[in-house]
């Protein structure tokens, strides 16, 4: 169907700002108000009309989010303010210090008003917005001159390519600074693939969204999962400020996303509680936070206070304690990962890091090894980023003896004894046996995780019975356990048996791409998992697509093109996934899809009688409605059961039709 242009300017235009609208939702009110799958179809839709219509192609447009032609070099950019650092203080005594610094130079002794903030360990950015548009971003740099890396950090989505306009004026002129950061999960993700890639793990988060930014070719920066958070401003013209908690709540009306937890504090003792509180609250953060940063609110005191070789007088990072620990290595041994790969894991002496006791750490790969030469006996240094296993920073070298070992990698996997080999211009070493139990051991782990078969109960003490003990041999055979074999086994009994099987049983209501997942294809994660079942609708389409028609799916490259062919050519792949179907796996529609609940938000609280949360939770989805955990102005009906709590409450203020289990009934089961 062709369309007048006018409609096509029309409806590019719409999307476009309905993706901005979306983007802001979930990234600055985090507060999404569709599902992941919604916003697929906005953006499918956006980009083949932009691809038909290139004369409507727009730098501005969220399509362009993917990446541009690679650069030959990065260009310098000049910082119109200097961009400066930031003194360290580590205790209180220095923080005392601090203040009466401030006190001194200002002759003062009235209270100050202060703004504490994490200190996210990321890589500090600058961002110019003109008349509303972003157009120049740079890195610090020496804190005169920087990097352009414009294109980089317009595919960050949290950057907004331009500000939204609400009540509060957009400047003519604005720069911005911030900090990119990549979120541990995504740190983690991207190790864990490098791991097996044989390439040069990241040390630390930091690093990992340095080495990301500073890519020449921004279709490799679109692919890391990049963040920003804004905690400051160069030059603004055209609106004027007095304090920084102003300027804070300006960035949300832009749509820029601020530093989160930012707090004012009047003295102090407020600040060290603060601290207190943020330091025990920092494990649980989906980022790293390495301290605080203290800023005197008062735009007028900071510019009274001026700066002194090149940090602020007004300003101060106050440090966490460091995660980091010596200790010495006791062992290392070969792990064997899901697609084979060897993974040399030291064992430690037991070390308490940051409050929790590490007792091994993993070395990566031969090459890491190598480069800092760690050896068995070795004394290292250990540092922790959130709930990561910790790395080792370095060796004390001064501390050896001369009896250290080193580590040479085996020439037979220590699991099945098959051959190790290492492919050319590889890094890893790979078990090549085809059914090494150990790789099948991280297969089931990784088919029963959350996000894949999500199977409760099928933990890796289980596994490593059922396994070792002969009775499944691929993933497959999980569908055919027994109860009473199940029940004989080590800390099982009937009940805990009877709640696995009917766990493996609920697994067969699955989706397509949750079974592609939980298949484990190199290089195929959710996010690709969902993008395959998008484009070929059923698993034999797929199955049988060649490399050439698997690269014609938007984001797939040659390389993950090929794993997934290769994959699907394997005989004894093609075996299991027959088999699989054959228990009985299903493929039911992905929530949010259209059905007779779609665009519908729900909300469920208390206790029900005749069903349980989740199976409540899947009836409203398998008819395209979707379930929030908490009530905001987007619910659209608050379902109600026994000691039903505050979310009630709260849905009652907001006016939110509540239904009791009875009503909830009857919508879900009548056509
Ligand atoms: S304000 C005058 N706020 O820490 C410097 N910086 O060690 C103003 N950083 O280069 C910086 N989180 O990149 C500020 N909440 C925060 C921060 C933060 C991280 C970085 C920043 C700066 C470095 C200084």
């Amino acid at each position: 169907m062709t369309l007048p242009r006018d409609d096509i300017t029309k409806e590019i235009l719409r999307l476009r700002e309905e993706i901005e609208k979306h983007n802001y939702c979930y990234y600055v009110l985090d507060n999404p108000v569709i599902t992941d799958a919604e916003y697929d179809r906005l953006f499918r839709r956006l980009i083949e009309l932009e691809k038909s219509h290139p004369e409507f192609a727009s730098p501005d447009s969220p399509t362009q989010k993917v990446g541009a032609p690679p650069l030959e070099k990065f260009a310098s950019v000049r910082h119109t303010l200097p961009m400066l650092s930031l003194n360290n203080a580590t205790n209180r005594d220095e923080m005392e210090e601090f203040e009466e610094r401030i006190r001194r130079f200002l002759k003062s002794s009235r209270p100050i008003e202060y703004i504490v903030e994490p200190k996210i360990d990321g890589v500090a950015v600058e961002l110019v917005y003109e008349h509303g548009s972003f157009t120049v971003g740079s890195t610090r740099g020496d804190g005169i001159n920087g990097e352009d890396i414009t294109l980089n950090l317009r595919t960050i989505r949290s950057v907004p390519l331009t500000l939204r306009k609400t009540r509060k004026r957009i400047p003519d002129y604005l720069e911005v600074r911030g900090e990119v950061f990549l979120p541990l999960q995504a740190f983690r993700k991207l190790n864990r693939e490098r791991e097996e890639e044989g390439q040069p793990v990241f040390a630390n988060p930091r690093n990992a969204a340095a080495g990301s930014l500073k890519q020449l070719d921004s279709s490799i920066t679109a692919k890391r999962p990049l963040d920003i958070f804004c905690h400051g401003t160069g030059q603004i013209r055209g609106v004027p400020f007095t304090n920084y908690a102003d300027i804070l709540e300006a960035f949300k009306d832009w749509g820029l996303r601020p530093v989160p937890f930012a707090r004012l504090c009047h003295s102090l003792q407020e600040i060290f509680a603060a601290h207190e509180e943020m330091e025990r609250k920092r494990d649980e953060l989906p980022y790293e936070i390495d301290g605080l940063v203290i800023k005197v609110n008062s735009l007028e005191l900071q510019r009274r206070l001026g700066e002194i070789a090149r940090s602020p007088r007004w300003a101060i990072a106050y440090k966490f304690k460091p995660r980091q620990a010596a200790t010495r290595i006791v062992d290392i041994q070969p792990q064997v990962g899901r697609t084979g790969t060897l993974t040399p894991v030291a064992s430690l002496e037991p070390v308490p890091v940051g409050g929790v006791t590490v007792r091994s750490a993993s070395l990566h790969n031969m090459d890491e090894i190598e480069r800092k030469d760690i050896r068995i006996g070795d004394m290292v240094v250990l540092e922790r980023a959130g709930d990561v296993i910790p790395y080792v920073v370095e060796v004390l070298r001064e501390k050896r003896s001369g009896r250290e070992k080193k580590f040479r990698m085996p020439e037979r996997c220590p699991v099945c004894g098959s051959s190790v080999y290492r492919e050319e211009g590889e890094v890893a070493y790979r078990c090549v046996g085809l059914s090494c139990p150990a790789k099948l051991k991280e297969s089931l782990k990784f088919f029963g995780s959350r996000g894949a078969m999500d199977i409760e109960g099928l933990g890796e003490k289980l596994i490593d019975q059922v396994v070792d003990k002969g009775m499944v041999k691929d993933m497959a055979d999980l569908y055919h356990l027994q109860k009473d074999q199940v029940a004989a086994l080590e800390r099982m009994g009937e009940k805990s048996a009877g709640n696995l099987l009917a766990a493996i049983q609920r697994s067969k209501d699955s989706t397509l791409p949750r079974f592609l997942t939980a298949l484990g294809i190199r290089h195929v994660g959710d996010a690709t998992a969902k993008l395959l079942a998008d484009h070929f609708g059923d698993l034999g389409s797929l199955m049988e697509a060649s490399e050439e028609k698997l690269m014609e799916v938007r984001e797939i490259g040659p390389e993950v093109a090929k794993s997934i062919a290769r994959f699907f050519a394997q005989r004894e792949n093609r075996t299991v996934i027959e088999k699989l179907l054959r228990a009985g796996i299903r493929f039911k529609r992905e929530p949010g899809r259209e059905g007779k609940l779609s665009g519908s938000t729900f909300v469920l609280t208390g206790a029900l009688e005749s069903l349980s949360r989740s199976e409540a939770q899947g009836r409203i989805e398998s008819l395209g409605g979707r379930v929030a955990s908490s009530v905001s102005r987007n619910t659209d009906y608050i379902v109600v059961g026994a000691d039903a709590g505050s979310k009630l409450a709260r849905a009652k203020a907001l006016g939110i039709r509540t239904l009791d289990e009875r009503e909830f009934l009857e919508l879900i089961e009548t056509d």
